[in-house]
C-alpha cells in the first residue's frame, strides 16, 4: 500500500474530487481525516471508508476560519495522530455574474477566503504538526485557471495565488522536511464544474462535446479519481524528490492555444 502508516487530512471531502481522494488514500492504507463544511455530507465517505476495513473521522469546518482549523488540527491529532499529508484540496468558485465589472465584492472576497487563505491557514496550523511527525507532504489543489483565463477573476486570481504559496511552503519548509507542490487539475466531472454548465447553459453557451472538445486533446471531462490519482503521487514518498512543483493534469488543455472557456462567457 502506498500511503501505509501515514495520517491525512483532506479539504473538500465531500466533494467531487476529495470524495475520491479520501477513498483512495484510504484504500492505499492512509488513515483519514475527511474535512468540509458540514460533517454529515462527508459522513457517507467515513462510513465507505470503514466499511472497507479503513480508519477515518469526519470534520464539519470551515477552512477560511482559525477557530474551525484549530479544531481540525485537534481533533486529527486526538484521535487518529500526528498528520503525514495535508491535501487542500476544498475550493469555490464564484457563483452568477463572471465578469471583472460584475462580480460582486463578496463573491471575490470568498474565493480569495476559502482557496487562498483557507490553504494558508491550513498550512499554518498543520504544519508545526507535520514537523513533530518528522515531516510530510502537502499537495495545493490549484487549477489551470491560474495559467489561463478559464473562470473568473476571484477564482483565476486566487488559484495563482495558490501557487504562489506552495512554492514559498516549499522554500520555507523543505528544512523540516515538508514537501509542498500544486495540482492544476483540468476540467473534472464534479458538482463544481455541473454547476458551472447549468449556468453556461442559462445563457446559452455552448456546454457539451462543443466545449469538451476545445478543453484538452482527450475530447473529455476527467473523472475526479483521475486527479485523486495525481493527489496520491504527489502525497506519497513515490514523490520524494518533488517539491515546490506545479502539475498540470488537463489532457493537454494548457498545451493548447489560449482557446478558453471564458471566451464563451463574456
Ligand atoms: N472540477 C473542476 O473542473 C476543477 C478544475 C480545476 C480545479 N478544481 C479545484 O479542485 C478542487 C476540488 O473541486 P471539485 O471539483 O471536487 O469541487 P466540489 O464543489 O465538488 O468540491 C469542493 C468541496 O469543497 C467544500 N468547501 C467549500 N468551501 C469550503 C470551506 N470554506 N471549508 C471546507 N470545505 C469547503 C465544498 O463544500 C465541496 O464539498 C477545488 O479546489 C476546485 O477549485 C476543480
Amino acid at each position: 500500500m502506498r500511503l501505509a502508516g501515514k495520517i491525512a487530512i483532506i479539504t473538500g471531502a465531500a466533494g467531487g474530487m476529495g470524495q475520491a481522494s479520501a477513498l483512495i488514500f484510504a484504500r492505499e492504507g492512509a488513515k483519514v481525516a475527511a474535512v468540509d463544511l458540514d460533517e454529515a455530507r462527508v459522513a457517507p465517505v467515513v462510513e465507505a471508508i470503514r466499511a472497507a476495513g479503513g480508519a477515518a473521522i469526519a470534520i464539519g469546518a470551515d477552512i477560511s476560519k482559525t477557530a474551525d482549523v484549530r479544531r481540525i488540527v485537534d481533533r486529527t491529532v486526538a484521535e487518529l495522530g500526528l498528520p503525514n499529508i495535508l491535501f487542500n484540496n476544498a475550493g469555490v468558485d464564484t457563483e452568477g455574474k463572471r465578469s471583472i465589472l460584475d462580480i460582486s465584492e463578496e463573491a471575490f472576497d470568498r474565493c480569495v477566503e476559502v482557496n487562498l487563505k483557507g490553504a494558508w491557514l491550513m498550512t499554518k496550523h498543520v504544519a508545526p504538526q507535520m514537523i513533530a511527525a518528522g515531516g510530510g507532504s502537502i499537495v495545493n489543489t490549484a487549477s489551470i485557471a491560474a495559467h489561463i483565463v478559464a473562470s473568473s477573476a476571484g477564482y483565476c486570481a486566487s488559484k495563482a495565488g495558490v501557487i504562489a504559496l506552495t512554492k514559498v511552503t516549499a522554500v520555507e519548509l523543505g528544512k523540516h522536511g515538508i514537501r509542498a507542490n500544486a495540482l492544476c487539475p483540468g476540467a473534472t466531472e464534479t458538482p463544481m464544474a455541473r454547476e458551472q454548465r447549468i449556468e453556461m447553459q442559462k445563457k446559452g453557451l455552448p456546454t457539451s462535446n462543443e466545449l469538451i472538445d476545445r478543453m484538452g486533446v482527450l475530447g473529455r471531462m476527467a473523472q475526479p479519481e483521475e486527479m485523486a490519482m495525481m493527489a496520491l503521487f504527489l502525497a506519497s514518498d513515490e514523490a520524494s524528490f518533488a517539491t515546490g512543483a506545479v502539475f498540470d493534469n488537463d489532457a493537454g488543455w494548457t498545451a493548447m492555444s489560449g482557446i478558453s472557456v471564458q471566451a464563451f462567457a463574456t
